[in-house]
């Protein structure tokens, strides 16, 4: 059936050619029932009671025209009428569904991901917090995410959950080798804030299939990409439905609306099925190292919150960070941002880009000069640095509002 050339990962050839921005065909439109939409689990989603094609089709044109629609390979999409084309969408979809392939089909939705997320109903549930381990969740016998383990603590408190693997999302190389004396194994697969791409979906479902549970999921505090990837999991895993999946995103984890894409890749995106992930060339990689603008960016967000914190305690040490001081702490996010101008990269990318980065660095310098200041005793600076501290926060999401999270 040629619906399965989307459906398959051929190895590592063809992976490698995806990543590298090739268009891959993505079927949005999955269901062709043509009745209230409902969430796969078979709850009807609330707000959803008018025809759904209208939300469906629009968004769905620009994939379809791009992609090879699934078991019409030989029709030439952009030829094909508008009306011809919903048509065609709605059985060829609706064929796959039926095949087998398709892992969960993808939820039919009005409006955003995020709203759908709000509308299914889940037992409530609060996070639990540990030394070290924050925001944790839970979720089954199979799967708990939280924030990023920091110190020994934290991993034998993991050991102590019986987790077996742990999987971070988050661009920072973990520490594989703490974790091993600690019995776990870890697998790093960094992925962004606008979306989970397939060749991401691919190594993250495949290691929730081929590795041992239970897992820790985690990114940085545990809850927007960690949440995201957990979702596969438990979807893969524990078998609950898109919706559900969401639900827990949202409703536990408090996922940001911010993160469209995040939540648009559980709901609508393919999951890879055991065929797929099998013909995955993985290798389950412990460390994946960056270099330049991300490494900056990971270094910056570590060293910037812990100022943030030490902002909240008049500028003194916490006893979640008794060692920390804020003006090194400044001096580190200042030092990264100076260094992140002079990257190469930077010229590939847009001037106005290049102007937030520099305000950025230029409000880092100031804030590290009031810091200095306020540690010789200037209580007026220790005051001033605080603005400082929000405006140079305001940099960071503005910046990535333009240019970092929006969907793939
Ligand atoms: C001039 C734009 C710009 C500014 C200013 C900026 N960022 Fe970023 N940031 C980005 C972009 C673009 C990415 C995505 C990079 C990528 O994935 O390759 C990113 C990624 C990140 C990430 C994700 C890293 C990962 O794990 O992959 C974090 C966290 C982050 N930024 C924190 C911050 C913080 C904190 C600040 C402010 C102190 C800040 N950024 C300032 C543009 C910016």
């Amino acid at each position: 059936m040629a619906s399965e050339r989307i459906f398959f990962c051929p190895g590592l050839a063809m992976a490698r050619f995806r990543a590298q921005g090739v268009p891959k065909p993505e079927p949005l439109l999955q269901s062709g029932r043509h009745g209230r939409p409902q969430d796969p689990s078979g709850k009807t989603l609330r707000s959803n009671r008018e025809s759904w094609h209208g939300g469906c089709y629009a968004g769905a044109i620009p994939e379809i025209t791009t992609a090879i629609l699934p078991g019409h390979p030989q029709m030439n999409p952009t030829r094909l009428s508008f009306a011809a084309l919903l048509t065609l969408a709605a059985c060829a979809t609706s064929h796959d569904t039926e095949s087998g392939h398709v892992v969960a089909p993808p939820m039919q939705m009005q409006g955003s991901a995020f709203d759908a997320a709000g509308q299914v109903e889940i037992t409530k549930s609060e996070p639990q917090q540990f030394d070290g381990l924050h925001n944790l969740f839970r979720l089954s016998d199979n799967i708990s995410s939280g924030s990023e383990p920091e110190g020994e603590a934290a991993f034998a408190k993991l050991q102590a959950m019986g987790i077996k693997t742990i999987l971070s999302v988050d661009g920072k190389a973990p520490d594989a080798a703490l974790a091993k004396k600690h019995g776990m194994r870890y697998v790093h697969v960094p992925i962004r804030y606008r979306g989970i791409t397939r060749q991401e979906r691919l190594e993250i479902v495949k290691t929730f299939r081929e590795l041992e549970a239970p897992f820790y999921v985690h990114c940085f505090h545990g809850r927007h990409r960690g949440p995201a990837a957990t979702a596969l999991g438990r979807i893969v895993l524990d078998k609950v439905s898109r919706g559900e999946a969401i639900a827990e995103m949202r409703q536990y984890f408090g996922t940001s609306e911010k993160y469209e894409g995040l939540y648009s890749t559980i709901a609508l995106k393919e999951i890879p099925d055991a065929q797929a992930t099998q013909a995955c060339d993985f290798d389950f990689a412990a460390a994946h190292r960056f270099k330049g603008f991300r490494q900056a960016m990971v270094d910056i967000t570590r060293s910037f919150g812990t100022t943030e914190k030490l902002a909240k305690t008049g500028w003194k040490a916490t006893d979640d960070h008794p060692d920390a001081n804020a003006l090194n702490e400044s001096r580190r996010t200042t030092e990264s941002f100076r260094q992140a101008l002079e990257l190469e990269e930077l010229s590939r990318r847009p001037e106005s880009f290049r102007q937030l980065m520099q305000i950025s660095a230029e409000d880092s310098e100031k804030l590290t000069e009031l810091l200095a200041k306020h540690a010789k005793g200037s209580q007026e600076s220790g005051a001033l640095a605080k603005t400082v501290l929000k405006k140079l926060k305001a940099d960071c999401k503005s910046c990535h509002a333009r240019y970092r999270n929006a969907g793939y």
